[in-house]
């Protein structure tokens, strides 16, 4: 199904994120055909420019990034349209009424009006508000939706301000708060191979399964975003969204049909069952890491402490290991060993499903651990361990491996990207890949004793750069027998 008709409202317009993933969404949706002629992108920030500056930057950004070329990308552009607010001014929102007034028609969008708030956090609560003032909001002429970017609040307490003071001017069903995750083909894949195999379904519970592990791993620092990461942290930046998300998809229940509400139910439902962290949990169960100055292949990486917008004394975490659980039927006593770090050997994010062991060795050495490894990015794929014979004399078992890789599939090649996928859903009104107000607030709820115990300068240890972390996260998971992964 295409996008309906609508006129999209870009916030933050001269940022980072615009040029870098919404307008090439965008863009790549309009070349496959998957928008209509029927939309315009009203670019709205407080920045000088007009509908022609605004347009040759988008076109450069195409280029760059898209390697863009020729007469779509004309086209393309003639859709982008730029009007200048001072975003934290009410009476300047005016401004933005007989613009969409001139877009619709000249459009026919019917009104249909997608706002997307690609700005910082602190005009998450201002804009709803200033759009309401000028009856921007209201669905009397087409529907109105707002698109907002994480972080939904900085803790428990701001994110159920921000909540009240969205929902005091745009019903739940008008509001997506993205979460690029879900929108990754592969997370998504995680629901099809559980819920549509009657081979995994049966295992999948705690009498099959002995622990989980969730890696979110990245090789990159924090680039030019110190400042923002410096009050943010892995738990913040990874964790409290994107890998709890995964964990969900990982743990909720099969949902009856697959539409918006029964899926978010089901992830609301699994993500009220964390078990809640004691101060004695957080001391045992949780490991914070900050990485260190290093040579990796022979060239010099800067600690955290000397990244741009970084203070030289802070305890900010860019790694953080979890043991957690999951109070219910299904999980109860199974361990989730969670991490994800900056600056660690590899990009990779991967879900391990480690079953437990046969109940009574029957040969001489231990068979090998079942697993089934599903890999989120990159090398998009399953791969299913699990032990066969040595060939020769005796009864030896070795560790084979039976992989699928998402790349084999036909169709493989034109998969839409996360936000692509996001947006467009967005348009036709599909909110089922989206968080929803009571799953981002068992998030939070979980996370807070972790942000209470970091306010209070709770421990950082140091990890070089370019390693799994600090050897902490490695005894606190060898604590139970157990080693973590070291994906490549
Ligand atoms: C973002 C974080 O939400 O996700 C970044 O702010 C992180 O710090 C990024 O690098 C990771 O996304 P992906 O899709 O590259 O795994």
């Amino acid at each position: 199904m295409n996008a309906e008709n609508n006129c999209i409202v870009i916030f933050g317009a001269s940022g980072d994120l615009t040029h870098r993933k919404l307008i090439p969404a965008l863009y790549n949706l309009y070349k496959i055909g998957r928008l209509t002629e029927n939309f315009s992108v009203l670019g709205v920030a407080r920045s000088d420019l007009n509908d022609e500056s605004f347009r040759d930057k988008m076109r450069n950004a195409l280029i760059k990034h898209e390697k863009a070329s020729g007469e779509k990308l004309d086209k393309f552009c003639s859709h982008l349209y730029y009007q200048s607010v001072n975003t934290s001014d009410a009476q300047d929102y005016g401004k933005l009424v007989p613009r969409l007034d001139e877009l619709h028609d000249q459009y026919q969008t019917c009104g249909n009006t997608l706002y997307y708030l690609s700005t910082p956090p602190s005009l998450y609560g201002v804009i709803p508000e200033c759009l309401a003032a000028h009856g921007l909001n209201t669905e009397e002429f087409g529907w109105k939706r707002i698109i907002v970017e994480k972080p939904f609040g900085y803790d428990l307490k701001t994110a159920h301000e921000l909540d009240i003071q969205t929902h005091r001017f745009f019903e739940e069903h008008q509001i997506y708060r993205i979460d690029h995750y879900l929108g990754k083909e592969t997370v998504q894949n995680l629901l099809v191979l559980r819920f549509s195999n009657g081979l995994f379904e049966p295992l999948w519970n705690r009498n099959f399964i002995d622990y989980v592990e969730i890696t979110g791993a990245e090789s990159i620092g924090v680039e030019e975003r110190g400042g923002y990461y410096d009050g943010s942290g892995a738990m913040r930046d990874m964790f409290q969204n994107h890998l709890l998300q995964v964990l969900a998809m990982v743990a909720m229940e099969p949902p009856a049909i697959i539409n918006a509400d029964s899926m978010r139910d089901e992830v609301a439902k699994v993500l009220h069952c964390l078990h809640p962290l004691s101060e004695e949990d957080i001391q045992n169960n949780l490991v914070l890491g900050q990485y260190t100055e290093a040579q990796i292949d022979g060239e010099y990486v800067k600690s955290y402490l000397q990244e741009k917008g970084v203070p030289e004394d802070s305890n900010t975490e860019t790694f953080m290991a979890l043991r957690c659980k999951i109070d219910n039927w299904r999980w109860a006593d199974v361990p989730f060993y969670v991490r994800t770090g900056k600056r660690l050997p590899a990009r990779v994010t991967e879900v391990v499903i480690h079953f437990k062991v046969t109940p009574h060795p029957v040969f001489s050495q231990n068979a090998p651990e079942n697993k089934l490894i599903i890999r989120i990015q990159p090398d998009e794929g399953i791969s299913m361990r699990f032990g066969l014979k040595k060939p020769g004399a005796g009864f030896e078992a070795k560790e084979v491996s039976m992989d699928f890789r998402y790349s084999d599939l036909s169709g493989a090649s034109s998969l839409l990207t996360a936000y692509e996928r996001l947006l467009l859903d967005a348009m036709k009104g599909d909110a089922t890949l989206f968080a929803r107000t009571d799953a981002v607030h068992a998030c939070w709820k979980f996370v807070q004793p972790i942000l209470n115990y970091k306010e209070n300068r709770g421990r950082v240890y140091e990890y070089e750069a370019g390693t799994w972390g600090p050897k902490e996260a490695d005894k606190l998971i060898a604590k139970s027998g157990r080693v973590w992964r070291r994906p490549s």
